[in-house]
């Protein structure tokens, strides 16, 4: 969601930023802007719209030091005005911020009620408190007290045109890492802001503050305390998000899917045996409950944890919405253990809830596609999906990974003897068969993609998939999808049912084959357009799509392609920004 940049140092400072911003436009946003040193003043550029919007605006020049940033809008509509950065009265200062400032209205009548504000946001009081407290302190002082004042999340990066070379940087609860090389130094909410221009990062704690100039970092917590550097190498490389020839990197991800799992089998097991912690799985084995935290499409992959951990090990557990357990209080057994899934690493309703479980000091296990992420950073175990950066902001191998990844770990803790390995590598070959027959979901695609409404159905485990399904045709096909577990839609959803709306059953579990079959000739008798996806073994001649058989408790990978690419081509032949669907953002750093 949103994102900073920053830089300082011996390279253009301008380009360095708009090519930070560049490689942080997959998060999602609605407007874009620079700031940068000229002729020892402060000059803006900010525009609604994309990155390329803002260059065309742009002049080239030299800056020793910018700030940039990709707004989500949050207080006040995407346009030119509200977009950052935001300057003080008196053009002293000048801000980019990520997150919300909850009181921002209550400091504006508090300090700077005669102040003019020109934006809506809840921005810019920041900046405007800034100027106001700075005429009785320091610079470094009024930030820190400004700071002290501040309620809900922000990073923010701050210029002095009195002081063009420093910039000052505050953080709590949204994201900001700080990178470094011998030319110059580097802000951005994630390592791929940084990739271009530092070989080492650090995770900024919350509630920081500090200052760098090209040669130094001074860093301090909230009561300015001097904080020590702590800097670790960066492995990622431009082309780790290249988009080679695919058209959209959603589809390139999809088609990654049949080699994230070889990778996974590869990275996880030693000969036959998993090679994971012995700590964190002891520690799960000691827990009388496993809790999984995570929202969107990591909560329906923590269902087939849910599953696996269950069946296996015998180890009750729950899936909890992250956003709903930040504010509900669920019974907590003696020996809970958390389970976070989540692929940015950056979802603040997750990292919330994390905080509070180690406040309880509740153990706690990121599983993760973004090893340099604020969740890794604060839980006390982590384990990588391995699955390479996911641009797109429709999730499909993070979410998969996040499957093969349970399954090993569930495998590990009750070190069983199952041939999960050799199961790995059947369905790393049924996906490579699956996504041949891309034609089949183009043409369910062309069929569904101008309805209002549609459905997907299935029990148990084709039930989970079914609710990652509609979210991916909601998320890019914009068509509103509902997911139910079959069953139930004769204890309401069935009034929805019209002529001609889609109904599309996922049929891939022995046990549920023949009632799902009648669930859906229900909806059919009501006129409904029904689709049968199933696996060989359990598959009628006039079946739609007929999936290859693997391990029944896998079979939810290879199901998972197949909806992945018709909500893709549905929204191919909408016309969609695929990569970019409207309102979202690939990291939902604000509650
Ligand atoms: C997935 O397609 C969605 N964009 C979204 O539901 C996502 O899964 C959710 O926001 C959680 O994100 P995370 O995995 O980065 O925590
Ligand atoms: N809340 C701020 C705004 O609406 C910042 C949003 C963001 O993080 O991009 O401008």
């Amino acid at each position: 969601m949103c994102g900073i940049v920053g830089y300082i140092g011996e390279f253009n400072a301008l380009m360095a930023s708009m090519e930070g911003l560049q490689n942080l436009e997959y998060r999602g946003y609605d407007s874009a802007g620079v700031a940068f040193d000229k002729n020892n003043s402060i000059q803006i550029y900010k525009t609604k719209g994309r990155v390329r919007d803002l260059k065309l605006k742009l002049q080239e020049t030299h800056a020793s030091l910018s700030i940039g940033h990709t707004r989500w809008a949050t207080h006040g509509e995407a346009n030119d005005i509200n977009a950052h950065p935001h300057s003080s009265r008196d053009g002293r200062f000048v801000l980019v911020h990520n997150g919300i400032i909850e009181n921002y209205q209550r400091l504006k009548l508090m300090y700077v009620k005669e102040y003019p504000f020109i934006s809506q946001t809840d921005t810019e009081v920041i900046v405007q408190l800034i100027e106001y407290f700075s005429k009785e302190m320091t610079v470094p002082e009024s930030i820190r007290k400004t700071m002290s004042l501040l309620e809900g999340s922000y990073a923010c990066l701050i210029l002095d045109r009195e002081h063009l070379d420093r910039i000052y940087f505050i953080k709590d609860k949204s994201p900001l890492l700080i990178g470094k090389s011998t030319l110059g130094m580097s802000f951005s909410s994630d390592i791929t802001g940084l990739m271009d221009y530092a070989n080492e990062y650090m995770i900024l704690e919350d509630k920081s503050f500090g200052v760098v100039t090209a040669k130094e970092i001074e860093l301090y917590d909230v009561i300015g305390l001097k904080l020590s550097l702590d800097f670790k190498p960066i492995s990622i490389k431009k082309e780790d998000i290249d988009k080679h020839t695919y058209t959209h990197y959603m589809l390139k991800e999809i088609h990654e899917q049949p080699m994230m799992v070889r990778n996974l089998i590869d990275r996880y097991f030693i000969k036959d045996e998993v090679n994971i912690s012995k700590r964190l799985l002891h520690q799960i084995r000691q827990s009388d409950k496993i809790n999984f935290v995570a929202c969107g499409s990591s909560m329906y992959a923590s269902y087939y944890a849910k599953y696996y951990f269950e069946k296996l090990c015998g180890i009750p557990c729950e899936v909890f919405c992250a956003s709903e357990l930040v504010y509900s209080t669920p019974l907590i057994t003696k020996r809970p253990f958390f389970i976070f899934f989540s692929q940015s690493g950056e979802t603040a309703d997750c990292i919330a809830v994390m905080k509070k479980c180690k406040k309880q000091g509740y153990p706690t296990l990121t599983i993760t596609n973004t090893k340099e992420s604020s969740m890794v950073h604060l839980s006390k175990y982590y384990l990588d999906l391995y699955a390479g950066k996911e641009i797109a902001v429709a999730s499909t191998k993070a979410y998969t990974a996040m499957i093969v990844v349970s399954a090993i770990l569930a495998r590990a803790v009750h070190m069983s003897k199952t041939n999960i390995k050799n199961n790995l590598k059947a369905v790393s070959l049924a996906m490579e068969k699956v996504l041949e027959n891309e034609e089949v979901y183009k043409g369910i695609a062309k069929e569904i993609k101008d309805s209002s409404d549609a459905f997907f159905i299935g029990r148990g485990m084709d039930y989970w998939t079914s609710l990652e399904a509609a979210l991916k045709l909601k998320e890019i096909a914009y068509i509103h999808t509902e997911a139910f577990p079959s069953g139930e839609l004769k204890h309401g959803p069935i009034a929805l049912i019209h002529k001609d709306t889609p109904v599309l059953a996922i049929i891939t579990q022995e046990g549920t084959n023949r009632i799902t079959r009648s669930n859906l000739m229900e909806t059919a008798s009501r006129g409904a357009k029904t689709f049968v996806i199933s696996t060989k073994d359990l598959a009628s001649l006039d079946d739609d799509i007929i999936l290859p058989n693997v391990a029944h408790y896998l079979s939810g990978l290879i199901s998972a392609l197949v909806v992945q690419l018709i909500a893709y081509y549905a929204a191919l032949y909408k016309n969609n920004d695929i990569d970019k669907p409207k309102n979202l953002a690939k990291s939902v750093t604000v509650e």
